[in-house]
């Protein structure tokens, strides 16, 4: 019989408060989806997959590039893992957590097929952005750096801020629309031509505002032999399409886990190339500036550890649908609806239909209506007659647009009801 005294709980609770058992940090606690991978039109599948979602019905809710709900089993070892970060609270934190953290470190190396030292984990994609445009240091005065106006804002200012820090300007393009892979490349060509004083380009990976997916390899590839520094912002492409790190061809690229991999609020990662790390500044706020460390690059002082101790149930979960079915699945809600209204006058789809440009999100507006407040009208249309919920996205040299981006928990009804509704409003012309 055991008894229970002081001595005992103590014991069981230096055990637990300790360090996580080496299980919580490779799998998730509840049951995986029924079946591994799955085909991309297998509705039967991709409902298993959406159950394990609890996921609102007020609307339909096809606008999921905010950032990704976390599925139910992800959501519990989230849930436990505050509850245990609460209770064990420093009495872990000061022995256990360290190695834990840095076990979900190695975990997300692993993941992302890169080495433990080029990766380290931030809040968000933000803070992983703003570590590397802020801390680049290899431009001089009277160098520039590039950037595009889809490129996302807050990093079109992190750009704007940090080269007026270092004497240094920036350069702006538009990028064509219609775009095609070649006129993408073409563009950033023509203005690396253009100005030799090109030092850094900024390259987002796959737009925020249209679902635009560049090509970011062949990009790298030109500014590699000008040398020119690449930094990707890869916020939401990471769990969107099939990608690897290496195969982008850039030193730097900021990441987010809670977007498409659906690991809790507040867990992103910053990555720089073996070798490369000397030309990234590090924090401000570092001890110990001179250790050469990617960690020492971003110093983030207390943060909501449960939340990066949850990510490795989140990689679980997304490991067993698998990148392929995942990328097939979201393409394939995204080429039901367009396939639908591709040529219905009337409305105009932004993004193009090459499958290198594009994975789940898309954006369209109604022909030539370029307004913010169009965009913002004909979103809420959707949601108050159809009750569809998108969002409106502007800042495209071209005009605003809405944008739609369904996720792993949609289903073809919720995208045909979208092309339903969109051929409503294009006959009637509101
Ligand atoms: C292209 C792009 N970059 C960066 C970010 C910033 O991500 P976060 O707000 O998670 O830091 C976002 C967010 O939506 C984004 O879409």
């Amino acid at each position: 019989m055991t008894v229970i005294n002081r001595r005992t709980i103590l014991q069981g609770a230096v055990a637990g408060a300790a360090m996580l058992p080496a299980a919580a940090l490779r799998a998730a606690p509840a049951p995986a989806p029924v079946r591994a991978g799955g085909v991309a039109g297998d509705e039967a599948y991709w409902a298993e997959i959406a159950a394990q979602y609890d996921v609102t019905d007020a609307v339909i809710q096809l606008e999921n590039g905010n950032w990704g709900m976390m599925s139910r089993p992800v959501l519990a070892a989230y849930q436990q893992m505050v509850a245990k970060v609460n209770r064990d609270s420093s009495f872990y934190a000061r022995r256990g957590m360290g190695t834990d953290m840095v076990a979900v470190q190695d975990r997300l190396a692993g993941f992302l097929g890169v080495e433990r030292d080029e990766i380290v984990l931030t809040r968000n994609a933000t803070e992983a952005l703003k570590a590397l445009i802020g801390g680049y240091n290899r431009i001089r005065p009277g160098q520039a750096a590039l950037y595009a106006d889809l490129d996302y804002d807050s990093m079109q200012a992190s750009l704007e801020s940090a080269m007026t820090r270092r004497g240094a300007r920036t350069i702006r393009i538009a990028l064509p629309e219609p775009a095609t892979w070649q006129n993408v490349i073409d563009a950033y060509a023509q203005a690396f031509e253009a100005h030799p004083e090109i030092k850094l380009v900024l390259l987002t990976h796959i737009s925020h505002r249209t679902g635009l997916k560049i090509p970011v390899r062949e990009i790298a590839a030109l500014a590699r032999v000008r040398g020119i520094d690449v930094i990707v912002d890869a916020a939401h492409s990471l769990g969107q399409v099939d990608f690897e790190i290496a195969g982008l061809g850039a030193d730097f690229v900021g990441l987010n886990l809670h977007k498409w991999m659906g690991a809790p609020l507040g867990v992103g990662a910053a990555y720089i190339r073996k070798g490369r790390v000397s030309a990234i500044d590090p924090d401000i706020a570092d001890e110990n500036p001179g250790s050469g460390s990617i960690r020492s690059r971003v110093h983030t002082g207390t943060v909501d550890y449960a939340a990066s101790l949850t990510l490795p149930a989140a990689l679980d979960f997304q490991a067993r649908i698998g990148a392929p079915a995942r990328e097939a699945r979201l393409r394939a809600l995204r080429d039901r609806w367009v396939g639908q209204l591709r040529d219905l006058p009337g409305i105009q789809v932004l993004t193009p239909d090459d499958p290198r440009m594009h994975g789940g999100i898309t954006s369209f507006r109604l022909a030539g209506r370029t307004s913010e407040a169009g965009n913002r009208a004909l979103a809420a249309t959707l949601l108050d007659r159809f009750g569809i919920f998108t969002v409106h996205r502007t800042g495209l040299a071209s005009g605003a647009c809405v944008r739609v981006t369904p996720t792993l928990f949609n289903s073809m009804a919720d995208v045909d009801a979208l092309a339903d509704a969109l051929r409503q409003i294009a006959t009637a012309g509101t």
